[in-house]
């Protein structure tokens, strides 16, 4: 089992780039099976989630390479439209798979995701969505059977604008026929990105960016080329660690997708200096206590309510984080606690009592941004912190210790 070996309060500073997003190459990838042909799709972000989801295209009978942050995708000789548990269960992701396939196919066998390091995460929306486009659907020994001889478009409104549900359904609805509208749909960079993905492959989307997707359904769609996002949720983790200790810039990004949280780094009293696609961060010689609330976009973004709470832990007083997207997304507390971090938790919310300093100690990842918050924490502690089950960790963040590394900081992989 991998640790990462932290020695703490060392100083940071200089560059860092940012690699592609994770949660926008996803879907993206899934994608490629609405039609045959070649994709090449460029800054991919090399991550335990990219390879997983190659091996599941490989398994429907795409065939995937991988090669400098570049993947090549040739789809033509898909043929068999099921994802099997033992890989959903290890990638929640996997399910983005159902839409394409059903689309292509009129039928896709994927096994219901199970929960996941925080609680339940229902697939209720997504499954809805394609009974309302005219799917069958049965639920057989842990498996989802979706058939449709033909997808017909419909009026689909979200209870909450999921993000899953958003992708899936888009992709599900580009070839249907007539008109498919997404209601409170998930406007995250992401899933924008993933729309003009569609819309180059030949989809006609309306509203991509806004709450209410328009989706006119097309005979037929072409492979297509795409370069990822920059990964904002990497980036506002890397601008976190900059705000305990030292000044450094995070470069390749896109500073728009994260107005709110550069606007609350200003808030707790750090130096930001933004350019066009970059940010440098300075800490403050003491980090101002800031409530945070997570929403979905352009709100405070989940995926980093937890490096939120390790970088409250070390403010000056007391503050209280929210989140409103899962309710129980705090298993990074126990473990910050045993750091020095003075923490309770009462439902979906964090209250946080600043303390002066944390000391480091062994500690465990839980899920990907829990173990960031982590190594955040850490960072900033006095003496050793060990991090284990790193391959949480590994599932979205790109090298991360050679970029901590670079910055400064002392930091190893043991194997
Ligand atoms: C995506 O997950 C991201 N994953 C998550 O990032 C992110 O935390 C989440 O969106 C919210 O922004 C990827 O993009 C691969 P949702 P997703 O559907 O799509 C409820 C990371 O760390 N819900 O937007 O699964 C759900 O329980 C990961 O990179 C239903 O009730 O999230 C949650 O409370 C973790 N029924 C809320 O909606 C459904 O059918 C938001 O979930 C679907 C969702």
């Amino acid at each position: 089992m991998e640790k990462i070996i932290i020695k703490g309060g060392k100083e940071l500073s200089g560059e860092v780039v940012i690699s592609g997003a994770k949660n926008a190459v996803l879907p993206i990838m899934a994608a490629t099976l609405l039609c045959p042909g070649k994709f090449s799709i460029s800054n991919v972000p090399d991550l335990k989630d990219t390879r997983t989801m190659m091996k599941l295209l490989d398994i429907v009978g795409s065939e995937t390479s991988f090669k400098n942050n570049s993947l090549d995708i040739d789809s033509s000789n898909v043929n068999n439209p099921e994802a099997p548990y033992d890989l959903v269960k290890t990638m929640r992701a996997s399910f983005y798979v159902l839409g394409p396939l059903i689309s292509r196919f009129g039928r896709v066998q994927v096994s219901l995701p199970g929960g996941c390091a925080w609680g339940p995460r229902p697939v209720d929306y997504h499954l809805k969505g394609l009974e309302k486009l005219g799917a069958k659907l049965d639920l057989k020994n842990g498996n989802i059977l979706a058939v449709a001889d033909e997808l017909i478009g419909a009026d689909i409104h979200f209870e909450f604008p999921s993000v899953g549900a958003t992708g899936n359904l888009a992709m599900a609805a580009v070839c249907a026929k007539g008109t498919t509208r997404l209601y409170n749909c998930a406007k995250e960079p992401e899933i924008t990105q993933l729309c003009e993905f569609l819309i180059k492959m030949g989809a006609n989307i309306e509203g991509v960016g806004t709450d209410m997707l328009t989706i006119i359904g097309v005979a037929d769609l072409h492979p297509a080329n795409i370069r990822i996002i920059p990964d904002r949720v990497e980036a506002g983790t890397f601008l976190m660690a900059g705000a305990l200790n030292g000044t450094i810039k995070v470069n390749n990004v896109i500073p728009g997708h994260l107005k709110r949280v550069t606007n609350k780094l200003k808030d707790t009293g750090c130096t930001l200096q933004i350019d066009k696609d970059s940010i440098s961060i300075s800490s403050p010689s003491s980090i101002k206590s800031v409530d945070m609330t997570t929403a979905v976009y352009p709100g405070f973004p989940t995926d980093l309510q937890a490096q939120w709470v390790a970088l409250m832990s070390l403010s000056e007083s007391s503050s209280i984080v929210t989140d409103t997207v899962y309710h129980d997304r705090f298993s990074h507390i126990p473990e910050l606690s045993r750091l020095g971090a003075n923490i309770k938790v009462d439902k979906n919310t964090a209250f946080i009592r600043g303390v002066k300093q944390l000391v480091g100690a062994p500690v465990m990842s839980t899920d990907i941004r829990a173990s960031a918050s982590l190594i955040i924490a850490a960072l900033a502690a006095s003496g050793k912190t060990e991090i284990s089950r790193v391959y949480h960790i590994d599932r979205g963040y790109e090298k991360i210790e050679k970029k901590f590394l670079g910055l400064g900081a002392e930091i190893i992989r043991q194997s």
